[in-house]
């Protein structure tokens, strides 16, 4: 496993991850994408989609408003409950979140602490042009209210019976106290969720089925099982509106941390939003001719998070005849490049002939195009972005239309007709 600096220096250099604004000189707990990046991302969005929506039958997608009517946040818990123990050093002026240090000293200088004060998490703006209090709004601290806020318009259109799901991915803030560890804990991130509605009494059940498929989910895409681990909530540690929740947290170089929670909601926030907005939420039960307010199983996810585990998980390095090579084992879903184009030489009739194969391709796959340096450099290069295939146009090519695939895990290389490359591709990356 290389460390996080070692992650953090390959993203910054390669174009996946570049601190934000950082021509301001960064701005703490942002990050922006880069062009690898971003397909990497993308390709996690879909996975995860392609899993929990398409390939099931029982759950369908939304893509809710990331600011909401303020009232789903009372409603929520969240204008009350969405608090962290804030403290500063009296010398140093840190500033820590108290539940997060040992001891009552500060941990970088030891100085005297303040008492914590409560801080609400959830970034505020205005709506409209007056900045008065009535025109208050927040930054979503999470997804899932956007789902819970359109379980009747879901129900309704779609005519779902019980058990079904509503996923959503999307963008979720937090003011959070200390961000860190890169991408692991910042204010501005991205949420996979599912909200999955139950009859009351199967929700035990349906908790251990989700929890089980997600696991499953990340071991699909490359994940190492031995990395992966399952965390029971102790009870004290229940977000104010879980009954049970159960972390998957992946081995990062800091330690066993949260990847995912599985909660049990139960009704809780069905329940608020009834409540509070006077709209019955209830679900008619033909089975028992009965109005039920179905209990909730949520997996929730970090994008950001997944992308930085499946980094970690398929960096490797191995010593070649140059020094080192690294590569990214990343699985070929998830990879951000699927093939790069690479002409032997600069000759023209060779440049001419891998930009046709090029253009071929680009339909089909994210396909990079590189000639410059040596051939074995333009392989490490696209070792070290985790390109699972590398297509060589060779002088032998002009004459017998035919290129050499190269894998990047075993580096064995085979001949294919050009005519065939996009089919043969296929299979290969299926
Ligand atoms: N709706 C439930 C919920 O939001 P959570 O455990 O607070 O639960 C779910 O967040 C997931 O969102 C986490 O497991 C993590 O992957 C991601 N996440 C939460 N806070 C984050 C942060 N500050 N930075 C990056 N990802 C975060």
């Amino acid at each position: 496993m290389p460390d996080l600096d070692t992650i953090v220096s390959l993203c910054k250099r390669r174009g996946f991850i570049f601190p934000s604004s950082e021509i301001y000189g960064g701005f703490g707990g942002f990050w922006d994408y880069g062009p690898l990046g971003v397909e990497l991302k993308r390709n996690i969005r879909d996975a995860w989609w392609h899993s929990v929506v398409h390939e099931r039958d029982d759950v369908v997608g939304v893509d809710a408003a990331i600011i909401m009517n303020p009232q789903v946040w009372i409603a929520s818990g969240h204008v009350r409950g969405f608090i962290e123990p804030l403290v500063d050093c009296k010398v140093c002026k840190l500033r820590f979140r108290a539940d997060q240090i040992e001891g009552d000293r500060c941990p970088e200088c030891g100085g005297e602490l303040t008492e914590p004060r409560w801080f609400n998490t959830m970034f505020k703006t205005y709506v409209g042009p007056v900045e008065e209090e009535a025109a208050v709004a927040y930054l979503r601290p999470e997804t899932a209210q956007g789902i819970f806020a359109n379980f009747k318009n879901v129900l309704t259109t779609t005519r779902r019976k019980l058990p079904f799901g509503i996923a959503q991915i999307g963008k979720a803030f937090r003011n959070e106290i200390t961000p860190g560890r890169f991408i692991f804990r910042s204010r501005e991130f991205e949420q996979m969720e599912v909200e999955y509605f139950v009859k009351p009494g199967t929700d035990e059940e349906w908790h251990q089925h989700w929890i089980q498929e997600r696991m499953n989910w990340y071991v699909r895409y490359g994940i190492k099982p031995e990395n992966l681990r399952l965390r029971p909530h102790d009870p004290e540690e229940l977000a104010h509106y879980a009954k049970a929740c159960a972390d998957i947290e992946y081995n990062f170089p800091f330690g066993m941390s949260e990847l995912e929670g599985i909660a049990n909601r139960t009704d809780f926030d069905l329940k608020m939003h009834s409540q509070h907005s006077g709209e019955d939420l209830t679900y008619y039960d033909e089975e028992s001719n009965q109005h039920i307010l179905p209990y909730v199983i949520e997996p929730s996810a970090g994008v950001d998070r997944s992308l930085l585990a499946f980094l970690l998980d398929a960096y490797d390095e191995e010593p070649d005849k140059e020094g080192t090579r690294v590569v990214l084992r990343f699985h070929k879903r998830i990879a951000p490049i699927k093939v790069a184009v690479l002409p032997l030489s600069r000759k023209e009739a060779l440049v001419n002939l891998a930009k046709d194969v090029w253009a071929r391709l680009r339909p089909h796959y994210v396909t990079a195009y590189d000639d410059a340096q040596s051939i074995g450099r333009r392989y490490r290069r696209q070792d070290e972005v985790g390109t699972p295939f590398c297509v060589t146009v060779d002088f032998q090519s002009i004459d017998d239309n035919a290129v050499t695939i190269r894998e990047r895990d075993s580096m064995a290389q085979i001949r294919v007709p050009i005519a065939d490359l996009v089919d043969v591709l296929r299979d290969k990356l299926m």
